[in-house]
C-alpha cells in the first residue's frame, strides 16, 4: 500500500499530492523555526487526536529543547468529507496556567476546531497559545484565525494520509494523497 501511487477506499481514488520526502523536509523546517522561537520558553505541546499523531511524532523528535506534551481529543468531521462546524472536545486535566502553549494540528480547514480549542484553553489562563499546522486549506477558512506555523498550503481537495483519514482509513499512508474520482 505504502508504495503505490494510487490509493483506493470505498470506491474513491486518491493520488499523491505531497510525497514523503517533501513532508519530511517541511517538518524539519518547522522544527527549526519553532526551536529558534521557543528555545528559552519551554512551551507545552498539545497534540490534537487523532490526525496529528504522525506529524507530532516527527516534529517533536526534531525539536531541540526539553519540553512537555499532552494529548487532546477533537472531532469535527464525523464520516463526512467536509467539516460541519460541530466540534467535540475532550480536554484532560491540563496544567497550562502561565505557560506558552503550542497546539499541533495535522490540518486547519474551516478553522472551527482551532477556534473552539483556543476558546476552551483560554479558560486555563496560559501565557500564550499558538498553532502549528502541517497543512492549511486557507480557501476553506470560515473563521478568522492566526496560525503561526503552517507547513504547506493545499488546495481545496479532500486529502488523506500522514494522519488524515477518509472514514478512518488512510491515516498510515506516509505521503499525502488527494481524491480525484
Ligand atoms: C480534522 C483535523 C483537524 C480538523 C480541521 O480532525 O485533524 O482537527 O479536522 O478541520 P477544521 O479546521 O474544519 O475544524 P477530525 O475532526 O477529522 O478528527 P481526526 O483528527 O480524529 O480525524
Amino acid at each position: 500500500m505504502e508504495n503505490s501511487r494510487i490509493y483506493e477506499h470505498k470506491g474513491k481514488k486518491f493520488r499523491i499530492l505531497i510525497p514523503e520526502e517533501k513532508i519530511q523536509q517541511t517538518v524539519a523546517e518547522l522544527a527549526a523555526r519553532i526551536t529558534n522561537d521557543y528555545r528559552d520558553k519551554h512551551p507545552i505541546f498539545l497534540i490534537i487526536l487523532k490526525g496529528s499523531i504522525f506529524f507530532a511524532a516527527d516534529l517533536l523528535r526534531k525539536i531541540d529543547f526539553n519540553t512537555e506534551i499532552e494529548v487532546i481529543s477533537a472531532k469535527s468531521y464525523g464520516q463526512a468529507m467536509s467539516s460541519n462546524g460541530n466540534v467535540n472536545l475532550a480536554l484532560p486535566k491540563l496544567n497550562i496556567e502561565g505557560k506558552d502553549v503550542l497546539i499541533i494540528e495535522d490540518i486547519v480547514d474551516t478553522g472551527y476546531t482551532i477556534q473552539s480549542l483556543i476558546r476552551a484553553l483560554n479558560e486555563y489562563r496560559p501565557n500564550s497559545i499558538e498553532t502549528v499546522a502541517f497543512l492549511s486549506k486557507t480557501e476553506e477558512r470560515k473563521v478568522e484565525l492566526d496560525v503561526k506555523y503552517i507547513g504547506i498550503e493545499i488546495p481545496s481537495e479532500f486529502a488523506i494520509g500522514y494522519g488524515l483519514d477518509f472514514a478512518e482509513f488512510g491515516r498510515n499512508l506516509p505521503a499525502i494523497y488527494s481524491n480525484f474520482e
